[in-house]
C-alpha cells in the first residue's frame, strides 16, 4: 500500500487526494496507482536479471487497455485467454511476438485471428486443440508456435474454485500422457512444438506446491530432450499471491529466485504469467455510504460499489480490507457489514469490519486491482464503474462510468 497513504488523515493514491478525486469522478470507481504498477512488472523483471525470461502478464486480471499499454511500454508480453484479451492487447500498442494464448475453449475464429497476428505461441490445452490449431494453421499456410499446457496433479493450497494443476480440473492435458503424444505432435507439419507450460493455481502463498510441479516439468523436458524435441522455453504460469490480510506470500524477489534456482540451469527461456502479484495491490474501489441501518445485532453500511463492481467477496468469501478515506477521531466505532444494493445477501464487501461511520463517508476497498473490474457485469442494471489512473498528482480517466444508456444499447423489441 505504499502507494496509498494516508496524509493529515486522509486517504491519497501517489499525490492524489481521494475525497477530491470522488467529488469528481464519483462513485463507485476504481483507482489504480501508475507507480505502483510500474514497480511490480520491474521487481518481477529485475529479479531475473541476465536469466533469459519473458513476463507475460496476465490480461484476465486487469485488461483495461491503459493498464496494458503501460505495461506494454516496459517491453511486457502477455498472456490471453480470448480473442477480447487479444484485441485488447493489440489496441494497446502490446507486441504480438510477445503474446502466448492459453485456455481449454479456443474457439476456431479465435485461433484464426491470433494465427492471422502471429502471436508468439500457443498452450495447447488437449489433443484435439493440436489437431484443430494444425489443420487452421495449414488453411493458412503457417506455422503456429505451440507450448503444451501441462496439468502436473499438484495441489496448490488455495481456494478450490482458482485451483487449476489437479487432474479433476479441467486445464491442461494430463503430465503422464505427454511422452505418448509426441509422435502425434511431431507429424503434425503445420505446428512447431517450442515449450512446456504449466498453471496450477492463484493467490498462491507458499513456493512448495509451485517447486513440486517445476520438479515434474524438469523430469518432462529430459524425456523430451532425450527425444531429440527441441524445445526454446518453460512457462510456470502465474499464481504468485499477495497479502489481502493475514497471508505471508513470497515476495516477487523471493519467488523469481525460486524459480531461477530450479530452472535456470536450463538452456531454456522462462516463461511466467503473473497477474495479481502485477495489478491487485495497485489498485482500490473507491465507494461512499449511502446508509446506515441495525437489525437486531447487526449493523449494516449500505454502500454504492456491490457484488456486481467486485465479485470476489461473494464469489470465494475474499477477505479485502476496507479503509475509511477520512479517518475520524469522532464517533462511535462499531462492527459493520459492509454490503451493496443489489437484491442477493450474498451481495458483501465485508463483513465484520470495525469502523466508525456516517452516511456520506468514503471507503477504499484494498487490493482491488486485480479480479475487480475485470470480472465486474451489469446484474441488477448497473452501469459498470469508472477506472481512474493515478500518475503522481494527476489522475486520467481511463474508463469513464457507463451511463443508463450503455445497459441496454445492445438491445431491442422484437417488432
Ligand atoms: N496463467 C493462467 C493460465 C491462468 O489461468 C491464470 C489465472 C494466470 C496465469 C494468472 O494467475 P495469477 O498470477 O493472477 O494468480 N478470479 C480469481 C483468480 C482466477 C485466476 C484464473 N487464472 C480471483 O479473483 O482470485
Amino acid at each position: 500500500m505504499q502507494y496509498f497513504k494516508y496524509h493529515n488523515s486522509e486517504l491519497y493514491a501517489e499525490e492524489v487526494n481521494l475525497v477530491e478525486l470522488a467529488n469528481q469522478v464519483e462513485t463507485p470507481c476504481y483507482v489504480y496507482s501508475r507507480g505502483a504498477l510500474e514497480e511490480n512488472w520491474q521487481a518481477f523483471h529485475n529479479a531475473f536479471a541476465e536469466t533469459p525470461h519473458r513476463i507475460c502478464y496476465a490480461v484476465k486480471a486487469n485488461s483495461n487497455i491503459a493498464i496494458l499499454n503501460l505495461l506494454a511500454r516496459l517491453g511486457s508480453g502477455f498472456d490471453i485467454v480470448s480473442q477480447g484479451e487479444l484485441e485488447r492487447v493489440l489496441a494497446a500498442g502490446g507486441n504480438p511476438q510477445q503474446i502466448v494464448f492459453s485456455g481449454v475453449g479456443k474457439k476456431s475464429s479465435e485461433i484464426r485471428r491470433a494465427l492471422e497476428a502471429n502471436i508468439y505461441c500457443f498452450n495447447v490445452e488437449s489433443p484435439l486443440e493440436l489437431t484443430r490449431l494444425n489443420t487452421l494453421a495449414q488453411e493458412q499456410g503457417v506455422i503456429a508456435r505451440i507450448a503444451l499446457r501441462v496439468n502436473p496433479n499438484i495441489d496448490p493450497q488455495t481456494h478450490s474454485y482458482i485451483t487449476t494443476g489437479l487432474k479433476e480440473n479441467k486445464f491442461g492435458i494430463n503430465i503422464d500422457q505427454v511422452a505418448a503424444l509426441t509422435d502425434t505432435i511431431l507429424s503434425l507439419p503445420h505446428l512447431r512444438w517450442i515449450g512446456i507450460a504449466c498453471h496450477i493455481g492463484s493467490q498462491l502463498t507458499t513456493l512448495d506446491p509451485l517447486l513440486s510441479s517445476l520438479d515434474k516439468l524438469i523430469e518432462l523436458y529430459e524425456t523430451l530432450r532425450d527425444k531429440k524435441i527441441p524445445l526454446t522455453h518453460i512457462n510456470v504460469g502465474g499464481g504468485l499471491g499477495i497479502r489481502y490480510k493475514d497471508e505471508t506470500p513470497p515476495t516477487i524477489d523471493h519467488y523469481v529466485q525460486a524459480v531461477r534456482d530450479r530452472l535456470g540451469k536450463l538452456p531454456l527461456e522462462i516463461i511466467l504469467e503473473p497477474g495479481r502479484a502485477i495489478t491487485a495491490n495497485t489498485g482500490i474501489l473507491l465507494t461512499r455510504v449511502e446508509y446506515l441501518k441495525s437489525s437486531h445485532d447487526k449493523n449494516f453500511a449500505i454502500v454504492d460499489a456491490a457484488m456486481n463492481d467486485l465479485m470476489r467477496p461473494a464469489l470465494y468469501q475474499a477477505w479485502q480490507d476496507i479503509l475509511p478515506v477520512v479517518k475520524t477521531t469522532t464517533g462511535e466505532e462499531k462492527q459493520y457489514d459492509i454490503v451493496g444494493p443489489v437484491c442477493e445477501s450474498a451481495d458483501f464487501l465485508g463483513k465484520n469490519r470495525l469502523l466508525t461511520l456516517q452516511p456520506g463517508d468514503l471507503l477504499a476497498i484494498s487490493s482491488a486491482g486485480a479480479y475487480g473490474f475485470s470480472m465486474s457485469s451489469n446484474y441488477n442494471s448497473r452501469p459498470r464503474a469508472a477506472e481512474v489512473l493515478v500518475d503522481k498528482d494527476i489522475f486520467h480517466i481511463i474508463r469513464a462510468r457507463e451511463t443508463i444508456r450503455d445497459l441496454f444499447a445492445l438491445e431491442s423489441p422484437i417488432g
